[in-house]
């Protein structure tokens, strides 16, 4: 595994919350704390990354990480670039390295990257100059570091802790990196039990998710839950023969006001978004007072203000 630490132990890179330690994450909640806007609320601005270049290179669709990126950056005054690689240098051949080294010689200082092939991340913080930072905004299946973070941030805010909590992650884990860090951190902020529920062919094998209640069925996994957080089906991973039908799944798995009743009367929804309405999630739910949704999309923002400032605060003048 790569080390996202400086020599000093300062966090450097953001790649997976797998094997930060509890206090590092506590931490950065709590920075995260402070720039957290409720609605009609004036955002937080800072100065922290004056003088700060972040460039997002995403090569898979976002809209939330990506403006959530770009938004915290900006309001702690850095400057910051979207990058189009579909448009630009991977169409030409030019591989991921040499765009990244010709960013660093423009004095980038942040790379926010979302690939989706496993190890691109980790390939550039092994190659970057010790002056600069990468964060992962998405890889491939395995990990969205700040989604996991805002997720747990979420949890707080609405349920006070994570520790007495009974959580379900439901649908597609398999090809699921919001579920593997979301995993990460409800782990390590000791959750009291996270469930897993899925179809069987949407299941992680047992090396994974180790510890989690497994459920083939929705109605049994929800039983007394406190948080249930939907996921997206990864229309974009399957084979076109192996994509469920949206009609049947939603049959089975949708999560309907109904279904939701199995939980505790006060248990929060939470979706990462994109929804696919009616296949994972009916708008009932989606909508109503349970949901925790849109909180999630607003508390992105602050934890990747925390996140940038804490990775630029280590590196030095
Ligand atoms: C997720 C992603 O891309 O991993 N979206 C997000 O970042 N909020 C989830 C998804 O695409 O289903």
């Amino acid at each position: 595994m790569i080390e996202q630490r400086r020599g000093d132990g300062s966090l450097r890179h953001l790649i997976t919350l797998e094997g930060l330690r509890r206090d590092e994450v506590e931490a950065l909640l709590q920075h995260s704390q402070r720039y957290v806007c409720l609605a009609g609320q004036r955002p937080v601005r800072g100065t922290a990354l004056r003088g700060i270049q972040i460039a997002t290179l995403f090569t898979e669709p976002s809209t939330r990480t990506r403006v959530s990126f770009e938004l915290a950056g900006r309001r702690l005054g850095a400057d910051v670039i979207n990058l189009e690689l579909q448009l630009s240098s991977r169409v030409k051949g030019e591989s991921m390295l040499d765009t990244i080294y010709t960013l660093q010689a423009l004095h980038f200082d942040v790379f926010v990257i979302r690939d989706a092939e496993p190890g691109v991340l980790a390939h550039v913080a092994q190659h970057v100059g010790p002056h600069v930072s990468v964060l992962s905004a998405g890889e491939a299946h395995l990990a969205h570091p700040t989604q996991g973070l805002l997720d747990a941030l979420t949890v707080r805010q609405h349920k006070g802790r994570v520790e007495a909590l009974r959580i379900a992650i439901v649908g597609d884990l398999l090809h699921s990196r919001v579920a593997r860090s979301a995993y990460h951190v409800f782990r390590l902020l000791e959750a009291r039990e996270i469930r897993l529920i899925a179809p069987p062919g949407l299941m992680p094998g047992p090396d994974e998710f180790a510890g989690c209640a497994r459920f083939t069925t929705l109605e049994e996994g929800l039983e007394g839950v406190d948080v249930v957080m939907m996921l997206r089906i990864q229309k974009e991973r399957f084979s076109a023969a192996a994509l469920p039908d949206g009609a049947e799944y939603f049959a089975r798995y949708g999560l309907t006001a109904q279904r939701l009743a199995r939980a505790h009367a006060d248990a929060i929804v939470m979706h990462p978004q994109p929804m696919n309405r009616g296949v994972e999630i009916a708008s009932e739910v989606a909508d109503g007072p349970q949901s925790v949704i849109r909180s999630q999309v607003s508390n992105g923002v602050a934890v990747r203000m925390a996140v940038l400032e804490t990775v630029a605060a280590g590196r030095g003048a």
